[in-house]
């Protein structure tokens, strides 16, 4: 579209559904698209900003004090992910620039794939399909690929916000597995079924530990040596929140040494994980790219909810989904 002088410029630093475009054209603001594959460095990342009005941003953009200083101009800035780690928000809050993020439409699609790795891991799928494809299947074998059943197990979620009460609810229902959880905060309304314990009862007491917690000072590394020294031997960890709240140092160590079976993660520290990571070489290891909110139906809403913050934002309105 044309640009006129007051036209609102939305710098947008990857393609994501078309529906975003839409909403913004409807409000008549210009879009900058990044469309190339590789994402912007930090540094063409505050180029392009220092022109924008708004942006859509990735959880792989950095925002910090030194951004927002070189970017006057930015008004509001939508994260296309609930988590907002990327962002330095005091800073954000200083310069007065409104965050918003995508909270509730990527639930489903997480919990789902914690599940994912959850029955991937316990049953052996991938390392099953291999043999199969490699021609190793020759006979029903009695005593192969010998999994553990979720029924009556027990699955410890850390971080009990809406991510993990959706994989509760999906465990305890679909699965018949016992839910214990841990969390900083009392959330209201939790399903009584569901025990609270300290981080250490649940470590010793569940079968399967699954993280869903944010990222912040006091999460970062929350999982190290001595939490492994104290998991179940046959427990398996899944991480479908941030990588860097595991040391991942210890949980190789702890693979390699059996102090757990196996480890299912969505993310790593960092991202992509360089493929000599040891990490690629541990045993009963699934490691998938970071695709927690890939669903059609996830994204197409994220882009619908990052537009919306983007459009309250320069209306100067409160963001439907506002820090
Ligand atoms: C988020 O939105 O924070 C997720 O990590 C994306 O998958």
């Amino acid at each position: 579209m044309p640009k006129s002088k007051e036209t609102n410029i939305i710098f947008i630093t990857r393609k994501i559904p078309e529906v975003a475009k839409k909403l913004l054209y409807e409000e008549g603001y210009a879009i900058d698209l990044w469309d190339k594959e590789e994402p912007p460095t930090y540094e063409e990342l505050i180029q392009r900003c220092q022109k924008a009005d708004g942006l859509i941003s990735m959880l792989s953009d950095r925002m910090d004090e030194a951004f927002f200083r070189a970017c006057p101009h930015l008004k509001v800035i939508a994260n296309y992910a609930v988590g907002v780690n990327n962002i330095d928000l005091e800073a954000a809050a200083k310069n007065n620039i409104p965050i918003g993020n995508t909270p509730d439409v990527l639930t489903e699609a997480t919990s789902d794939l914690a599940l994912g790795l959850i029955l991937n891991l316990t049953r052996k799928i991938v390392p099953a399909t291999q043999n199969a494809k490699q021609g190793e299947w020759k006979k029903w074998e009695p005593l192969g690929f010998l999994g553990m059943e979720l029924k009556n197990k027990t699955l410890g979620i850390i971080g009990m916000g809406r991510i993990g009460q959706s994989l509760a609810k999906k465990a305890q229902n679909g699965f018949g597995m016992n839910i214990v959880y841990s969390s900083r905060s009392q959330t209201k309304e939790i399903d009584p079924s569901f025990k609270r314990k300290t981080l250490k009862e649940l470590l010793q007491s569940s079968d399967i530990v699954s993280l869903h917690t944010d990222l912040n000072p006091s999460t970062r590394k929350l999982i190290d040596h001595k939490e492994f020294e104290i998991m179940k031997k046959h427990a398996y960890l899944i991480n479908t929140s941030r990588g860097e709240i595991i040391n991942q140092e210890a949980l190789v160590k702890a693979l390699q040494e059996g102090l757990i079976e196996g480890a299912g993660l969505d993310v790593t520290a960092p991202e992509p994980l360089p493929l000599e990571h040891p990490l690629f070489q541990t045993p009963n290891t699934l490691i998938t790219p970071h695709i927690g909110s890939a669903t059609l139906e996830a994204r197409n809403l994220m882009a619908t909810l990052a537009a919306k913050n983007i459009i309250a934002g320069l209306k100067g309105l409160p963001l439907p989904a506002g820090l």
